[in-house]
């Protein structure tokens, strides 16, 4: 519902409201009103936390570089709820466990109202609840980025066709915490920076940007990529929607475009793109890398049982043991060739297969080293056994050639 010409000092009450309310839980702001003073932070998000038992707020102020945290009691917010509110921006949303509120100033300067009611969280009993609790992105309750992304519908219901893709995000997010602060990613003292290669819709893409900036309040700045135009398109026709700063696209193939990545990210990119992506982690020397492999062609077209591998004549005959074969000796070549290349690499499940048959993931950490006789033994007797050189090997290039004696 919205409701026109609000005056500004019901604005201030509204956000003041929300803000000590028990169930206070986001505060943004962002965009400018045109002629305002000149405001040093593009975005602001306030949430409560609890700070040695006694509510503070946190304000975390986002330019385009860094961001800047402070905490202060709840009883001393007002001081800088008020300077922040005297910046005048042309976006407030407010959520609290009752209610979604959206306050936006049009270029004539006239400031719309949007409310809704949610429903409290408890109210669905123990087991929805532990569910709703245990995820990075929660459902059962509203939030503007999954339902724009078509995700969550407004009052925070998971949309039936979304499910397998909700469950497959959080679950990536996830292992991304997991390993975040082993791969040195806590302490960067600037914005973490993340590739998504092969971002598609850019489902993990948005979703990646939002967990970290505006629930854990970690900055980081995201960039999709992926050589089909429209996804491009439309993905940033979304973050203009969300006013999303640091989350940009960009239209190419994995490895062509220009990025220094921390981390990063390929969920389900077709074929010899996950090479792309694993290389393009290993050549900008990315600290961490999550790869969830899609279909493998490359190999299966290759594989023959012929030499060592003859004994296997009777698996590749048949079309889904040799697929199954091709996957498993390609996703070992991708994980030794990382371990080659210093990165501790795990293959782990990362979503139960009821939400995609395409469920093992890739997780490599930098830091071992480089070369290591053991590894390089085992690839190269890998190699012989099946009679074929792996994509990846062409991926890595020369600084990965050179790592293999006999080359
Ligand atoms: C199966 S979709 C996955 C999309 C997204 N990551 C997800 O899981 O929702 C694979 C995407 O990879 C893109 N892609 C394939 N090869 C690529 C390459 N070499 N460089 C960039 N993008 C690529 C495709 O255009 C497609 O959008």
């Amino acid at each position: 519902m919205s409701t026109p010409d609000l005056d500004l000092s019901s604005v201030r009450q509204l956000v003041a409201g929300a803000v000590h309310s028990p169930d206070f839980r986001r505060a943004t702001f962002g965009g400018a009103v045109r002629g305002a003073k000149e405001c040093p932070w593009v975005r602001v998000v306030l949430r409560p936390v609890d700070l040695r038992g006694e509510r503070h707020v946190q304000f975390s102020y986002f330019d385009r570089t860094k961001n800047v945290t402070k905490n202060c009691r709840e009883t001393e917010a007002d001081g800088p709820l008020t300077e922040l509110l005297d910046f005048g921006f042309a976006g407030i949303h407010l959520s609290t466990g009752g209610e979604e509120i959206d306050i936006r100033t049009s270029k004539k300067g006239k400031v719309l109202l949007g409310r809704r009611t949610v429903e409290p969280l408890a109210a669905d009993g123990p087991e929805r609840h532990n569910r709703v609790k245990d995820v990075p992105l929660p459902e059962g309750r509203a939030d503007r980025v999954l339902e724009v992304m078509g995700i969550l519908t407004a009052d925070g219901r998971v949309r039936p066709t979304m499910r397998a893709k909700y469950t497959q995000i959080n679950e990536f997010l996830k292992h991304l915490t997991h390993v975040f602060a082993d791969a040195g990613l806590g302490s960067l003292g600037r914005p973490v920076e993340i590739l998504d290669c092969g971002c598609g819709s850019s489902y993990l893409t948005l979703a990646a940007h939002h967990y970290l900036n505006d629930t854990l309040g970690i900055p980081a700045r995201v960039i999709g990529v992926d050589v089909n135009e429209e996804v491009i398109r439309k993905s940033t026709e979304r973050a203009g929607q969300l006013g999303a700063p640091g989350l940009s696209f960009a239209c190419g193939r994995i490895g062509t475009v220009a990025a220094k990545p921390d981390v990063v990210f390929a969920l389900h990119a077709c074929d010899t793109a996950t090479d792309d992506a694993i290389a393009q982690a290993v050549t900008t020397g990315a600290k961490l890398l999550l790869s969830v492999p899609c279909c493998h062609h490359h190999l299966n077209k290759k594989i023959q049982p012929v030499g060592p591998a003859a004994v296997l004549g009777p698996v590749l005959r048949h079309g889904i043991l040799r697929e199954r074969t091709a996957d498993l000796v390609t996703d070992t070549f991708r994980a030794l060739a990382l371990r080659i290349m210093g990165y501790r690499t795990d293959v782990v499940e990362f979503v139960s297969p009821e939400h995609t048959a395409r469920n093992l993931m890739i997780r490599a950490v930098r830091g071992a080293p480089v070369g290591e006789p053991s590894f390089v033994g085992e690839y190269l007797s890998m190699r012989s056994f099946w009679g074929v050189v792996p994509y990846i090997e062409q991926a890595l290039g020369e600084s990965f050639r050179r790592l293999l004696p006999e080359s």
